[in-house]
């Protein structure tokens, strides 16, 4: 039978608080000039204290269902590597909050390549017939991870949240998720980590040291795997749909770096417009980035029906993945509201990302408030 998952509503949020370079650069040994030319990023949205990021997810999964037309899923798939706890996953509070009743929840960590992992998940209960309908949300509060005195990871992250539904429908039709390609490579996992936490600090009984709590990265071997991997996930991905990479129209990858999405792009032969990119007024959002993409290229109208879209994540692990589609009409997140009310609103060419309003819980069915 004909099961394909069908991408049929989008949402993104971030937090209110903005965060400059000039703000970094008065706390840490960097400058703005330093962090524009190496990583593209002009300023990012980090949580208040005390948010979270099921608060992000949601706002995203709120504005996800609005844009789908629904307020009931069969599952929700949450990628983060930022749970709200160590335990439980935060899916299931999600979903509770969301009004979506019992359905399977659970959490994806597959760290930077967590969205496409998740979209994956959800294709896959789609295909056995245990779901029509799935909300995939990928959501990070990174900043909760940094070490306020590491200035090569504390310029590049930002927090947020952006959210999918997938309902079942077949594989000629626009939206549905055709191609795809994951991989990971463990012999490789310290080059992304937070060494304490887990079980294996935990089981030694020694005292944790502060340093081990933060995330750690081996930048320039993160940038060449980050390169490779996409730009060969990429090609699989494309090939197995009977695609030419240069038939790309729009490529969408992590936001890690703007100088790694430019090297993934010369890879492939593709002119740099066909990159959505958002990283220089969000930073690298984590799980959240390729869906925040998505969301700002179709605010933007960068992004638009019948355009042919690969998907392509990198991230800890290590892990990688791609997913190929041809964009469909989706209904826009937002109900109503002025012209500049719309969920993304904030792509690199058209200036800044709107605030949010403080994440709140509304009751099954309620419309989103606006982004803004
Ligand atoms: N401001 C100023 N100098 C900084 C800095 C900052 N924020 N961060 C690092 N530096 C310094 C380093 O300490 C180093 O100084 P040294 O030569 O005196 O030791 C110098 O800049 C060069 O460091 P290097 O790591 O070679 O810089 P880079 O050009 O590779 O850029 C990253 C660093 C982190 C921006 C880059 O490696 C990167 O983006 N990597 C991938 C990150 C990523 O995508 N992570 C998420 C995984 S999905």
């Amino acid at each position: 039978m004909d099961r394909a998952a069908v991408v049929a509503g989008l949402g993104g949020w971030v937090p209110p608080t903005v965060v400059t370079n000039d703000q970094l650069a008065a706390v840490l040994d960097t400058d703005d000039a330093w962090i524009r030319s190496r990583t593209g990023i002009q300023e990012r949205r980090w949580v208040s204290p005390g948010q979270s990021t099921g608060d992000l997810a949601v706002e995203a999964g709120r504005r996800a269902l609005w844009s789908a037309g629904t307020d009931s899923v069969d599952a929700v798939v949450l990628a983060t590597s930022t749970p709200d706890r160590p335990c439980p996953g935060t899916a299931p509070e999600v979903t509770s909050r969301l009004g979506l009743g019992p359905v399977p929840a659970f959490d994806v960590a597959a760290v930077c390549t967590g969205f496409v992992y998740a979209l994956a998940t959800g294709a896959g209960l789609i295909a056995l017939g245990t779901a029509d309908r799935v909300l995939v949300v990928g959501a990070d509060a990174f900043s909760t991870l940094l070490s306020p005195s590491d200035r090569s990871t504390r310029v590049i992250f930002g927090d947020g949240a952006g959210a999918v539904v997938l309902r079942t429908g077949s594989y000629g039709e626009p939206g549905a998720l055709r191609g795809m390609n994951l991989g990971s490579d463990g012999s490789r996992s310290d080059l992304i980590e937070v060494p304490a936490g887990g079980s294996r600090e935990r089981s030694t009984g020694l005292p944790v040291k502060a340093e081990d709590t933060y995330f750690t990265m081996q930048g320039q071997a993160v940038f060449a795997e980050a390169v490779r991997r996409m730009a060969e996930s990429v090609r699989e991905t494309a090939s197995r749909i009977g695609w030419q990479p240069t038939e790309i129209d729009s490529l969408v990858l992590h936001q890690a770096n703007a100088r790694i999405l430019a090297a993934v792009a010369r890879r492939l032969a593709l002119p740099r417009e066909t990159l959505l990119s958002n990283i220089g007024r969000l930073g690298n959002t984590v799980a959240a980035s390729i869906p925040l993409a998505l969301a700002d290229g179709v605010a933007t109208g960068e992004l638009r029906p019948g355009h042919r879209v690969v998907l392509a994540g990198f991230g800890g692990g290590l892990t990688w993945g791609s997913l190929a589609l041809e964009w469909p009409q989706l209904r826009p997140a937002e109900p109503e509201g002025p012209a500049d009310s719309r969920v993304g609103a904030g792509s690199d060419a058209t200036g800044p990302y709107p605030a949010g309003p403080a994440p709140s819980h509304s009751p099954r069915g309620q419309r989103p408030p606006a982004n803004f």
